[in-house]
């Protein structure tokens, strides 16, 4: 009979406890194992007595569809350089390698982006801690996947809240930009902004002049088109190439993000009554949809496998309707962002979306 524990660790997403519920039903009821839940990732395991909650499939059944995390998360930085409250800082690894131990574990399974990902596979090699992986990220980026877990409730978000905006937008003859997430990959923005119908998309992976996307607004106004949704992800950069944080620096935008920003180029250009809108967290949260439920069930029943065949070191992943098992290794070198000769990038210019090139 085995122990294994699971936490999820960096920002959370929807899907987390569709995963929860998958590897404690899989482990649980099929495999007859005991399954640790460890509260806040990493801090969990530095706490002492570690901080966990048994999981058992009866309790965890409810929570198929419900964004967050029972667990917890953290994404306060690297264990092996931890800032201290007093702002010295430590390297707190054999705190949470000692917990993992304490906890009398055969496995764990741990749910992260690449960056979690990178960190737990550290503290694997050097605490003998067998380690599973399961993606998750809303921003899609880490490449050995197709989906990570959140991506797909993330773009819903966005595509629903961008069409909420066409009808204010064609009501009051203005111009929406919506800010979406994705860190520094713009697959949210793409993938929302052809789902919404956005007129304008901009990514980072593709330079913009704000003169294309002014250019491409007066061309709508001269159809008697006086609305267009703009959609960007919150990584673009201003038309100069300084990311948002250094124009604020020089005082250049003091409104807000890239959004602000070009609401005001664009009214500027244009003359239209430009408005922002930033979902910001509204993406991670939420109710997961049915994709990222089948995704997440599907990846913690793989993880539950792999373990149950002692197959470590491995994260589970999508590709081409199958969960194939890579090494951790292969997939925190793999960041993906936007290919621009993707196919949703020609898609998007097969519609005539403006891409500000
Ligand atoms: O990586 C997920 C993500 O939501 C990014 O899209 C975003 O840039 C970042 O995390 C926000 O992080 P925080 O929750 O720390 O504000």
């Amino acid at each position: 009979r085995k122990r294994i524990g699971i936490l999820t660790s960096g920002g959370d997403c929807a899907g987390l406890n569709a995963v929860i519920r998958a590897v404690t039903r899989c482990a649980v009821d099929v495999h007859g194992w005991e399954v640790l839940g460890i509260c806040r990732a990493t801090q969990g395991l530095m706490s002492r007595p570690p901080q966990v909650m048994r999981l058992e499939p009866h309790k965890v059944d409810p929570i198929l569809m419900m964004g967050g995390t029972i667990l917890g998360t953290t994404n306060k930085g690297d264990p092996f350089a931890f800032s201290m409250p007093d702002g010295s800082v430590r390297d707190r690894s054999p705190e949470i390698i000692e917990g993992y131990h304490l906890l009398d574990l055969d496995a764990l399974i741990g749910i992260g982006g690449d960056g979690s990902l990178a960190i737990l596979r550290k503290l694997a090699q050097q605490g003998g801690i067998k380690l599973v992986g399961i993606p998750k990220t809303i921003d899609n980026d880490v490449g050995i996947t197709e989906r990570s877990i959140g991506f797909d409730t993330a773009v819903n978000i966005a595509t629903e809240a961008i069409d909420r905006l066409h009808f204010t937008a064609a009501s009051h003859d203005r111009v929406m930009i919506v800010e979406v997430m994705g860190r520094d990959a713009g697959h949210i923005a793409l993938n929302a902004g052809i789902a919404g119908g956005a007129h304008i998309i901009l990514i980072p992976e593709i330079a913009y002049k704000i003169e294309n996307v002014c250019r491409y607004v007066k061309k709508r106004q001269a159809q008697g088109l006086d609305y267009s949704i703009v959609v960007v992800s919150e990584a673009v950069c201003t038309e100069a190439g300084e990311t948002i944080e250094q124009t604020k620096s020089l005082g250049e935008c003091r409104l807000g993000g890239i959004g602000q920003y070009l609401a005001d180029r664009i009214a500027k250009g244009t003359g239209a009554e430009t408005r922002v809108t930033v979902l910001g967290h509204t993406q991670r949260g939420g109710i997961a949809s049915p994709l990222d439920r089948i995704l997440a069930s599907s990846f913690g029943v793989a993880a539950v496998e792999l373990i149950a065949e002692g197959k470590y070191d491995h994260i589970v992943t999508w590709q081409n309707r199958q969960i194939i098992s890579v090494p951790i290794a292969q997939a925190i070198q793999n960041y993906r962002v936007v290919d621009p000769e993707d196919t949703l990038v020609k898609t998007a210019r097969g519609l005539g979306i403006c891409l500000g090139d």
